[in-house]
């Protein structure tokens, strides 16, 4: 059992990209004053990036730098961490993970409405598919703080940042 001395808790949103983390993030950190991080911005913006992957037209982080530039903002609490991955933060910084989750058809036609094709667009299909985000997450953290949420339609975003509140707010009892 890990004890956070946190007083406001840091909670990770992930899933495969396109299921809604950074919409989902941005109506959270305004319910909630908390700061929402949107890792691969927040990479590009401070130079912790280390190459362009050209089969998938991005940048590649410097998973070092970006830890080192992480680390104080994560020990304040408070933050909404929106990421693609689950696995190179530690653990330690997280008091609970979402995992973001949409129906492949309803995701295949987000993809494609933002310009994804080829083997970037199925590559992130099958990842969401094989559940690659969710069990790369159950191995990361402690089964009992990850869980799942659906995000096909907007309702179940709003839904979603009420059930996050809820848990905020427990937490919060709990570790007073
Ligand atoms: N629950 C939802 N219902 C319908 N559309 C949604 C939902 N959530 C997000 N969207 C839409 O899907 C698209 C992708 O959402 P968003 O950019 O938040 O995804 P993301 O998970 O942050 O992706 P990435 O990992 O690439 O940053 C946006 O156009 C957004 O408006
Ligand atoms: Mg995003």
């Amino acid at each position: 059992m890990i004890t956070s001395k946190r007083k406001v808790p840091n909670i990770l949103i992930t899933g495969t990209p396109g299921v809604g983390k950074s919409k989902m993030s941005e109506l959270l950190a305004e319910r909630t004053g908390f700061t929402w991080l949107d890792v691969s911005k927040l990479a590009v913006e401070n130079g912790c990036v280390e190459s362009y992957d050209e089969d998938y037209r991005c940048s590649v982080i410097n998973e070092d730098q970006l830890l080192d530039l992480m680390e104080p903002m994560m020990s304040e609490g408070g933050k909404i961490v929106d990421y693609h991955g689950a696995e190179f933060f530690p653990e330690r910084w997280f008091d609970v993970v979402f995992v973001l989750r949409t129906n492949n058809t309803i995701l295949y036609d987000r993809l494609v409405a933002r310009g994804y094709s080829g083997k970037k667009l199925e590559d992130n299909i099958d990842c969401e598919i094989f559940q690659v985000i969710l069990e790369e997450a159950k191995e990361s953290y402690s089964s009992e703080i990850v869980h799942e949420l659906q995000s096909d339609v907007p309702e179940q975003t709003m839904n979603n940042v009420d059930r996050i509140c809820q848990w905020i707010e427990q937490w919060k009892k709990d570790n007073q």
